[in-house]
């Protein structure tokens, strides 16, 4: 017998099916394949990330999917379709270019979808899929699937913010890449990463407000034992604009040249923020104190203490004792 989540399953293979061959066959598809080409993706890439088009109608996915037998309740808990109180019905996602999200397996769980508008402030940039009972979000990492054997070859992840971010950097050849798609990493989320590889660097949008904000996600990754490399980009780039920018070569390039361990970066860049300052130098270091506290291998936090220790310029002990006290408050 079918169980419901099987039912969620296929109604959501089929809105993927359905949203592809919009963008591929329907007239209205153009307006997508142009947005997409102007993106610079090639059409392999579309093709390989599934890639689609919800044309800007009302009912268009429900009306097709009612008519081809799959019905309303899957489609309304899998969030593609929206029922009002008097029993309208309409599509969640419409106008819209539409990434398909797979679970390991493969599978479409649920969808991400950008406006076209470019400056459109009354309607939200991405739309996502609700939560179900195949998509809880904070067991799900977009391109993952597409990812995992890379990852494990490589043994190494590239963890970056957007859809974009992930599909540009697969078509410039670098396929080790998830993105964690504008929400804090959780803990199922680095698990699921380490099932390939204890490896993760962090491609961070260049505008500092993205920077601070994920600093703590990144603690999360240190407790659960990961090594944490990071790569920041100049203002205004994020990793999907910098490759296009700037092509595949140069963007390796780049990444090799600007790789540092997440404990340095945060070290330095706590420190020229405290720099003349005493009274925040202090609490500075305790923050960074706070981040090696989190790293369950004892060599390791030697090692972060030591180039700790040179950037802020003091004594080794000194962090050492930091940390102790910390560990004694039972942090
Ligand atoms: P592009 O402008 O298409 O290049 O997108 P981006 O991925 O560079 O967007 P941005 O850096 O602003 O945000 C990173 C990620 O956060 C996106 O890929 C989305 O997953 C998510 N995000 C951005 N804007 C929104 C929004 O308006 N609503 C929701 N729910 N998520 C968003
Ligand atoms: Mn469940
Ligand atoms: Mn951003
Ligand atoms: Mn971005
Ligand atoms: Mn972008």
């Amino acid at each position: 017998e079918q169980s419901e989540r099987d039912s969620l399953f296929i109604v959501s293979d089929f809105a993927a099916k359905h949203y592809q061959q919009r963008l591929h066959e329907h007239e209205q598809g153009s307006i997508g394949q142009s947005y997409l080409k102007q993106r610079g993706l090639s059409a392999n890439t579309i093709r390989k990330f599934e890639l689609g088009y919800s044309l800007d109608e009302w009912t268009d996915l429900t009306d097709s999917a009612l008519k081809a037998g799959y019905k309303q309740q899957y489609l309304e808990a899998t969030g593609l379709t929206i029922v009002k109180e008097d029993g309208k019905k309409y599509d969640r996602f419409r106008g819209r270019v539409m990434f398909p999200i797979h679970n390991v397996s493969g599978r479409v769980v649920g969808f991400g979808a950008r406006t076209l508008k470019s400056n459109d402030k009354k309607s939200p940039k991405y739309l996502n899929s609700p939560e179900s009972d195949i998509y809880h979000k904070s067991n799900v990492l977009y391109g993952l699937f597409q990812a995992k054997q890379a990852m494990r070859m490589q043994d190494m992840c590239y963890m970056v913010e957007g859809y974009l971010d992930v599909i540009s950097l697969h078509q410039g050849g670098i396929e080790n890449v998830v993105a964690s798609s504008g929400t804090s990493l959780t803990e199922g989320q680095i698990k699921l990463i380490s099932r390939y590889t204890e490896n993760i660097t962090v491609l961070y949008d260049g505008d500092a407000a993205g920077i601070k904000a994920s600093l703590r996600g990144i603690d999360l990754i240190l407790e659960l034992g990961l090594n944490v490399n990071v790569v920041t980009f100049p203002e205004g780039e994020d990793p999907d604009s910098y490759i296009q920018k700037v092509g595949d070569t140069a963007f390796k390039t780049y990444l090799k040249e600007h790789a540092q361990d997440f404990i340095s970066f945060k070290t330095s860049l706590y420190a020229k923020e405290a720099a003349g300052n005493p009274v925040r130098k202090a609490e500075a270091i305790k923050e960074v104190v706070a981040s090696i506290a989190k790293i369950p291998d004892a060599i390791k936090r030697t090692v972060f203490f030591r180039s700790c220790s040179l950037i802020f310029d003091i004594d080794e002990q000194v962090l050492i004792s930091e940390y102790n006290k910390m560990h004694l408050q039972g942090r």
